[in-house]
């Protein structure tokens, strides 16, 4: 299974979506896949200009001249396109939602009407199955109700099929120091590499892992009183310097 990881954080490296990424894909990788990873924050990828010439001019190229064309090849020919972001103003980041908006010239411009839906062929080929991850500040899990609905639409119109989500409320205690919270951190590190391993055998993540990967780290209650401190300690330093 080839894999391609589009990782939309600004943060890159550094991200906490980074973190949850090199954990699946260090399973996947012993389950025998092949994996890269794109990170949006080292790419310039543009945003659309809406002019349609990936449709008329240019059939199937972006008059654009940036990292994304070739980005889109590897990601039209991997078997799973992994989707992942932080969770900005409830959706993706501006910069994934870019890159997606820029797979455009993968598809037709003619409508059809599959399962009384209407959408775009396929421009050529067989799309990637798709995988999403997300991680939030806030731990609950209804903030991801907008992205989970966003990739269901996103599948519907790349003609394909969400084989993995993967949503981390509070994602924020993946950076955390506190050695009292490492082994929890490592706990959770470890059903993401049981998850990459997983997808690459079945082809999918099963209810029972996705479930697992959602439950808490640490409890909300305690999660907020350390962000509280934490951005306290923040303000407090920042108004100390000045
Ligand atoms: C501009 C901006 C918007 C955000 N919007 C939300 C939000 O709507 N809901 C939420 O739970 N967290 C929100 N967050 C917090 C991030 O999702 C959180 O810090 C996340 O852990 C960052 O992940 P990363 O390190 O992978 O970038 C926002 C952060 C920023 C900077």
């Amino acid at each position: 299974m080839k894999i391609l990881a589009v990782n939309g954080s600004p943060r890159g490296r550094k991200s906490n979506t980074q973190r949850i990424l090199e954990a699946f894909l260090k399973g996947a990788l012993a389950a025998g896949a092949e994996a890269e990873t794109v990170l949006l924050s080292e790419k310039t990828i543009n945003p659309c200009q809406g002019c349609f010439a990936c449709w008329v001019k240019t059939p199937g190229k972006c008059i654009q001249k940036d990292d994304m064309g070739e980005i889109l090849l590897k990601a039209w020919r991997c078997d799973l396109l992994i989707f992942a972001s932080p969770l900005y103003v409830d959706c993706v980041s501006a910069q994934l939602k870019t890159f997606m908006d820029r797979m455009l010239p993968g598809l037709l411009p003619s409508f059809i009407k599959i399962n009384n839906v209407w959408r775009h062929p396929l421009r050529a080929g067989t799309p990637p199955k798709v995988g999403v991850i997300c991680n939030s500040g806030y731990p609950q899990l209804e903030h991801f109700q907008v992205v989970q609905h966003l990739f269901e639409r996103v599948v519907l119109n790349l003609h394909t099929e969400l084989v993995m989500e993967i949503y981390r409320p509070g994602g924020e205690v993946l950076r955390a120091k506190n050695p009292l919270l490492k082994p929890l951190i490592m706990k959770y590190k470890h059903l993401l590499e049981r998850a990459g391993k997983e997808v690459v055998k079945n082809g999918r993540l099963s209810k029972k892992l996705k479930e697992q990967l959602r439950s808490d780290i640490i409890p909300p209650d305690i999660y907020i009183k350390n962000a509280n401190t934490y951005w306290s300690k923040q303000l407090n330093k920042s108004q100390d310097k000045e």
